[in-house]
């Protein structure tokens, strides 16, 4: 790989703080970390707020350049979008997520929010990525709640969408990268969960790729939780990973 640099976000899918800050210190110490970012959802965040991110996740770790994905799928009315974003900025996250079916009006309320505050801290800009059709669902869900489309069709419509509505990028399964990366171009930034190392457990998930091949297709970041979470040396788990992709 050209771009040596770590794309992988260790998923920290856990409401135990003691466990995510071990784990976090584990995959992020030492002279070369394991992985480029980290990523808490909506079971930490729900638990802990953002006292609980400064302690599991503090100022000197990010301070090495580590990502901070903040996976909160917002999804609610411009404003309130718009304050939720807001209120999270001063944790400077590297990525926020958000509900592409939140409509424009929504997703353009957000991406504004994030660089005026950003710029009134004086910090990054978050970048804003947008979730499109959750993996959980298939047509028939789709035509349930009034959509039509097939799901691959409406992913495509959603990402343009959202890149026309200010975001910065989207959260795809494995499957889709090939087809979200011809439709929105080289720049928009794709994030791929769905990730199982070659021989690893397969849990929940039910369309997998390995890392290697998902950033070969073009996937920018990815997401990976338990097979580096439950691995019994969770940083050996995470540099195996690294080196496969010629990061580490
Ligand atoms: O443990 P695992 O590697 O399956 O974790 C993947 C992470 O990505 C979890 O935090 C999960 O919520 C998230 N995710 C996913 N599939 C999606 C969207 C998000 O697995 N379609």
């Amino acid at each position: 790989m050209a771009d040596r640099s770590n794309p992988v976000y260790c998923a920290v899918d856990t409401v135990d703080l003691p466990l995510a800050a071990r784990l976090i210190r584990s995959v992020t110490g030492g002279t070369c970390p394991a992985v480029g970012g980290i990523k808490l959802g909506l079971e930490f965040f729900l638990a802990h707020g953002a006292p609980g991110v400064r302690y599991a996740f503090p100022a000197p770790v990010r301070a090495t350049g580590i990502g901070f994905f903040l996976d909160l799928k917002l999804h609610d009315i411009p404003n309130t979008v718009a304050g939720g974003i807001r209120a999270v900025v001063e944790l400077e996250p590297t990525f926020i997520t958000i509900h592409t079916a939140g409509g424009p009006a929504m997703m353009r309320a957000a991406a504004e929010t994030a660089a005026a505050e950003a710029s009134r801290l004086g910090v990054a800009r978050p970048r804003l990525l947008g979730v499109t059709v959750l993996t959980s669902l298939d047509r028939a869900d789709l035509e349930a709640t009034g959509v039509a489309a097939d799901p691959s069709g409406q992913v495509l419509r959603l990402a343009a969408l959202a890149r026309r509505s200010g975001l910065d990028g989207v959260i795809c399964s494995p499957l889709e990268i090939a087809a979200l990366r011809a439709e929105c171009g080289p720049d928009f930034v794709l994030m791929v969960p769905g990730i199982r190392p070659a021989g690893s457990a397969t849990g929940d998930q039910k369309r997998v790729m390995t890392p290697g091949e998902a950033v070969r297709l073009g996937a920018h970041h990815l997401v990976i939780g338990r097979p580096i979470t439950e691995a019994s040396d969770p940083a050996a788990a995470a540099q195996a990973i690294a080196r496969e992709l010629g990061a580490g």
